[in-house]
């Protein structure tokens, strides 16, 4: 008899979501994956197989296939769902706002929709510090407002919470959601790691595709902020450190050990860094120098946003335990495993 609880994650071949995959793995728990291939790999199943040595079942499933998506549910039986799948390009989704209502919003329903026809219980959400906007005061802990959306995106990680409320509310369902600030890095066994579509849109695929040669230099957006060398201030997340928060929060869901049917908790370090901050890492840990230019600040970028984290250590245990540096060292291992 199968003991393993088991449990579906959606978009499980992204980068988030292959990370977690293996944790999860590594936690003993059994792992389902549907992903619809819009924005990752298959080759990714067979890495995750590498590093844990259990190759995760795996289903191509659109998500806005309500028909589908109901399918999978009654015939897997599963104890709880870790939703990743959501396209996540802010420029994107300025250009595109239906496609991504679409399909952050329709998926979701659908699988929360399956999830009461089919008795799950426990869900976890991939939300974003992106929730909170410009807050008025750091470090940004969950009782911050939540601010007017600066995209389509974040829109969609806003509604996506206040359906959650609606759903726990309605059915005795139980579920975290998490919000991130920005998660970087990639495995220890430069096995996975982030695979940005095109020219990358966030900081560190852009740095590392620059040490690579692949761009000509990083243009760091903004030096006039005020901020301690002008550049912009973020809190940069490992993803493994993220991956484990997974782990926790879905375990305190099926251990019942939860204060409220919806609780919310930030994932980042609790340190802001500059931009050149994250620069210098990369190039003292992997001792390397890194072209950059200093230009115009980017549009609709906030000067600064870093977490005070403190609510997911006391209530779910996790302290984040990589250095920026140590990021870095990985984001590199990982660029440099490309073709
Ligand atoms: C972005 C998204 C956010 C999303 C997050 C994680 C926006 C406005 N926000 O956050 O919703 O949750 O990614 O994926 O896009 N930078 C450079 N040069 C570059 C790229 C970035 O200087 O080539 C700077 C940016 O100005 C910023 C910092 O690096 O200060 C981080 O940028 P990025 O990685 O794009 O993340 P965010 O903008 O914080």
């Amino acid at each position: 008899m199968n003991l393993k609880q088991k449990i579906l994650v959606t978009g499980g071949l992204g980068y988030i979501g292959s990370h977690t995959a293996v944790a999860l793995q590594e936690a003993g728990y059994e792992v389902v994956i549907i992903d619809d291939l819009s924005n990752s790999e298959l080759f990714v199943l067979d890495r995750i197989t590498q590093i844990t040595g259990i190759e995760p079942e795996f289903h191509q499933i659109d998500l806005k296939d309500a028909d589908l998506v109901n399918e999978f549910f009654q015939n897997n039986k599963v104890d709880g769902v870790i939703h990743f799948a959501a396209h996540k390009a802010v420029g994107e989704s300025v250009q595109k706002p239906l496609m991504y209502h679409k399909n952050n919003l329709l998926g979701l329903l659908n699988v929360l929709e399956a999830m009461k026809e089919n008795e799950v219980d426990h869900f976890i959400f991939s939300s974003s510090c992106t929730v909170y906007g410009q807050a008025d005061k750091m470090p940004i802990d969950e009782s911050a407002p939540i601010k007017k959306a600066e995209s389509p995106y974040a829109k969609t990680k806003q509604i996506g919470e206040e359906i959650l409320e609606d759903f726990v509310a309605a059915f005795e369902k139980n579920v975290i959601s998490l919000r991130y600030f920005n998660p970087v890095g990639a495995h220890p066994s430069a096995l996975i790691g982030e695979l940005p579509k095109g020219v990358p849109n966030n900081l560190v695929p852009f740095v590392t595709q620059t040490a690579a040669g692949m761009r000509e230099f990083l243009s760091v957006f903004g030096s006039d902020y005020p901020t301690r060398d002008g550049t912009a201030i973020r809190d940069y997340i490992y993803v493994c450190d993220l991956a484990d928060a997974h782990v926790k929060a879905l375990t305190r869901l099926i251990q019942k050990q939860n204060k409220s049917n919806l609780e919310v908790f930030n994932l980042g370090t609790g340190i802001g860094s500059t931009v050149l901050e994250v620069v210098k890492a990369f190039e003292t840990v992997n001792n390397l120098k890194l072209n950059y230019k200093l230009v115009e600040r980017r549009a609709g970028d906030i000067i600064e946003a870093f977490a005070d984290n403190s609510l997911a250590e006391n209530e779910l245990g996790w302290k984040p335990e990589t250095s920026l540096e140590e990021s870095m060292r990985t984001a590199w291992e990982w660029q440099r495993s490309l073709p």
